[in-house]
């Protein structure tokens, strides 16, 4: 079984409210296995955007009802995309909305991702508008997903697409800032970051990263050269940062 997160900054750009980047994830999919495959996908500038102006992490206020709609529409209009363009590539996908789900705080039931992979589909979650519990609403990161699903299926390889080559020793976007090729699980790893988006960024990403590692060999890729995803699927070495 092979995980796949098609992070919110490859399939859009993060700095424009709903721009959706068609030829990257047709490119993607083109390297992706057809079965044996869970894939989830972030939010980029269709989720993020709204989510920050609603302040929808700060929980429920009748205010915020007609915005979270909004995200959920949203969200689902990414979804439609990525999957036109996967069945397109001739992968069975079938969307799993995860607000249709569960309801956060309780734990997600992940029978339903057994049974279609069971019969060869290949499910596709996303980060998500969600219902929680004690907040009322919340957002469901893709990460948070990510998690779920490595516990669940303990995948031979997972990997993560982002709009850089890796885990860097600090922000990307910083000059001198150094790739990580290695990143041991158990080491508390010295990168210094900033918080980019709604659900926490790469701080966040990094922790579930490590928690995944220990189910699964973790690969942190650039989403821009689908031939590294390739690579790592061929079982041969290629520019990123892998969680052991
Ligand atoms: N130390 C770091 N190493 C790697 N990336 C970093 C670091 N610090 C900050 N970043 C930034 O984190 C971003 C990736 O995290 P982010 O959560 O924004 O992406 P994503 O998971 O693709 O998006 P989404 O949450 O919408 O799915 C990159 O664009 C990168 O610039
Ligand atoms: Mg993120």
């Amino acid at each position: 079984m092979i995980l796949i997160k098609m992070g919110g900054s490859v399939i859009s750009d993060k700095g424009k409210y709903k721009k959706f980047r068609e030829e990257t994830v047709r490119r993607i999919a083109g390297v992706l296995p057809k079965e044996k495959l869970l894939l989830v996908h972030g939010g980029g500038s269709f989720g993020h955007v709204l989510a920050h102006k609603y302040r929808i992490r700060e929980g429920y206020e009748k205010w915020k009802i007609l915005g979270f709609s909004e995200i959920g529409r949203d969200m689902e209009e990414l979804n439609l995309k990525i999957l036109k363009i996967l069945i397109e590539e001739k992968i069975p996908a079938v969307s799993i909305p995860p607000h249709a789900l569960f309801i956060m705080g309780d734990e997600p039931n992940m029978d339903i991702f057994h049974f279609i992979v069971d019969l060869n589909f290949v499910p596709l979650t996303f980060g998500d508008i969600i219902f929680h519990r004690s907040k009322g609403i919340e957002i469901c990161s893709g990460d948070y997903l990510m998690l779920h699903l490595a516990r669940e299926f303990k995948p031979e390889k997972t990997i993560f697409l982002t709009d850089v080559d890796g885990i860097y020793d600090k922000d990307p976007g910083e000059p001198g800032a150094k790739l990580i090729s290695v990143l041991e699980r158990n080491v508390e790893p010295e990168t210094s970051t900033k918080v980019k988006d709604v659900t926490g960024g790469i701080a966040y990403k990094i922790e579930i990263m490590r928690k995944i590692a220990r189910y699964s060999k973790v690969y942190v890729l650039n989403g821009f050269h689908p031939e590294r995803v390739k690579k790592v699927l061929d079982g041969e070495e290629t520019i990123g940062t892998v969680i052991i």
